[in-house]
């Protein structure tokens, strides 16, 4: 059963400065909602509810987030505003959260490390890159198709994407063949290749299921792209041994680490919010 939640949230957000130069890039918010509120709702509507942040320096606001602000419970009580407040409170008296920091910007595969005491060394574990603001119109979220996965094939799985060639240095790029519609057992993997380089394009995306031996895997990796500890390379070690799916997920994602996606996704989200206020 996959009930934890990792969100790696450490990093500088330096692409929103000088939004991020106070203000954790997790919290900025589509619409009304912080960014990695989405995620922790996505994880909770895949059934888990112990969420595990990665925080760093200059965080708090997120720890804040997910606890009880009395004074403005107080404030806001038996007032039109406290129907705001609604998802939020739900997610406070459902989820337990626990954080831990990363002292150093030493790569995704050194967060994921940091979180080991937070997750355990026994059950597998959920990834969400809260900059990845994935949404499916159409059915389970992103992370609840990974389960549902997971539970077929019982081991590492990575959601993907075809991106044009021109993209895929942006990305964790897959190699391997198709099992069934959509499902890839992963042969090799490569972080931010040149598009020359690439094994093909099909991106990994913020999501992942890692199983616990994952911890000894990366402390035995290397740094690699960029002089960091990349979860890429670990999970190329565990993709040799046949233990890594890659899926195409359904649904859409919004890469909210860049302005453009940002700028999509909040227009996205406005215009559903519109539709369903005029329908
Ligand atoms: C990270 C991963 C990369 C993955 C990407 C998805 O990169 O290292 O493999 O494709 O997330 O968003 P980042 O975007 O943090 O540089």
């Amino acid at each position: 059963m996959i009930k934890k939640c990792l969100f790696p949230a450490a990093g500088y957000g330096t692409r929103f400065l000088p939004a991020t130069k106070a203000m954790p890039k997790e919290m900025l918010p589509i619409l009304t909602k912080p960014l990695i509120q989405y995620g922790v709702e996505e994880a909770m509507n895949a059934g888990c509810h112990v969420m595990a942040v990665i925080t760093g320096r200059g965080k708090r606001a997120i720890t804040d987030h997910f606890d009880i602000s009395y004074e403005l419970e107080h404030q806001i009580k038996n007032s039109s505003k406290e129907v705001l407040l609604k998802e939020i409170r739900h997610i406070i008296a459902t989820c337990t959260f626990t954080y831990t920091r990363q002292n150093e910007m030493k790569g995704l595969g050194d967060a994921i490390l940091k979180g080991n005491v937070l997750v355990g060394e026994q059950d597998p574990f959920a990834v969400i890159l809260a900059d990845d603001l994935c949404v499916n119109p159409e059915g389970d979220g992103v992370l609840r198709q990974m389960i549902d996965l997971y539970n077929k094939y019982k081991c590492c799985i990575v959601a993907i994407m075809e991106v044009p060639n021109d993209e895929v240095h942006k990305y964790g790029v897959i190699e391997g063949n198709e099992l069934e519609n959509g499902v890839f057992m992963v042969s090799n993997m490569v972080e931010k290749p040149s598009s020359d380089k690439a094994p093909s394009n099909l991106a990994i995306i913020g999501r992942y299921i890692l199983t616990p031996d994952i911890f000894t895997v990366i402390q035995k990796t290397k740094p690699g792209k960029n002089g960091e500890l990349q979860i890429t390379d670990a999970l190329c070690e565990q993709a040799k041994k046949g233990m890594v799916i890659a899926y195409k997920f359904q649904g859409k994602r919004f890469d909210c680490g860049s302005v453009e996606g940002f700028v999509e996704a909040t227009n996205y989200f406005y215009d559903l919010q519109k539709s369903a206020t005029t329908s």
